[in-house]
């Protein structure tokens, strides 16, 4: 399966550490969410800084840091901080953490993000499973003309009874992929919503499509951290993007820790 040239300087860095093989689970943590990496038992860290050709995130709230440990016992690895094509990186860079889960062995690649609810049914801090992926630039899965279909989406259900049987209540809807870094205006949300968009964020997409290449099983969760634009007339900024994720955040790591398990 053919991969971005700068991948080998990285898949060269890991191959010579001292890592697990039997990694279960990679979860790429979105905005806000970094404090999961605190539920990591017996953590190894690896700086972005340190792994030659890996790009480097600037974005607040992204610590840049891959994590290697343990999950109830099962072998995990996270990345706490991930790439946005807003800052500058290539689609593929932006899919970075897909190919190291991928060469490194991971069975599965769960994602979550921060997105603005689109539906006007979500509140702040509700949990969306990601039905399928809407692209507003259809030119965003890297690597071309390659046909792959996005598989995520066999897990939904399955993933919402992961869910409900902890006692979460989850939305189920489409995530509608932009490139930020600005915030949409009323008329694009409100063209959105006619698409069958239900929430909006910049990250995420090429991601799932390229674990799809890949034949990497993934799934993904949005967590509504505030209400797209013209919703409720108020104005959106980074910081309730923040506060939204934290009054959510062991929620959200219940529910990644019984995916690692049960999916
Ligand atoms: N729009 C785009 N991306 C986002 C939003 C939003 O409202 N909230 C969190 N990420």
């Amino acid at each position: 399966m053919s991969l971005p040239d700068f991948t080998n300087d990285i898949f060269s860095f890991l191959d010579k550490q001292d890592l697990p093989n039997n990694i279960e689970a990679a979860v790429i943590l979105g905005s806000g969410l970094g404090g999961f990496a605190d539920q990591i038992q017996s953590p190894s860290t690896i700086s972005y800084h340190n792994i030659p050709g890996m790009p480097v995130s600037s974005v607040e709230g992204h610590a840049g840091e891959l994590i290697f440990g343990e999950i109830d016992g099962r072998s995990m690895m996270a990345f706490s901080g991930r790439f946005h094509h807003y800052e500058g990186f290539s689609f593929e860079e932006t899919a970075t953490p897909v190919y190291i889960a991928n060469h490194l062995g991971a069975n599965k690649l769960i994602v979550s993000n921060a997105a603005g609810a689109i539906n006007t049914s979500f509140s702040v801090g509700d949990l969306m499973v990601i039905e399928s992926v809407i692209r507003n630039n259809l030119a965003i899965s890297p690597l071309g003309n390659q046909r792959h279909r996005y598989q995520h989406h066999q897990w939904v259900p399955k993933v919402r009874n992961i869910a409900a049987q902890l006692g979460l209540v989850t939305q189920l809807g489409n995530y509608m992929y932009v490139t930020g870094p600005n915030y949409e205006t009323k008329a694009e949300i409100r063209s959105f919503r006619k698409m069958g968009a239900d929430a909006v964020g910049m990250s995420t997409a090429t991601e799932l499509f390229e674990a799809a290449r890949l034949n990497l099983k993934s799934t993904a969760i949005s967590l509504i951290t505030n209400m797209s634009t013209g919703v409720t007339g108020e104005k959106l900024d980074h910081e309730e993007v923040k506060i939204a994720a934290d009054a959510r955040k062991e929620d959200f790591a219940k529910l990644v820790k019984a995916l690692i398990e049960k999916l």
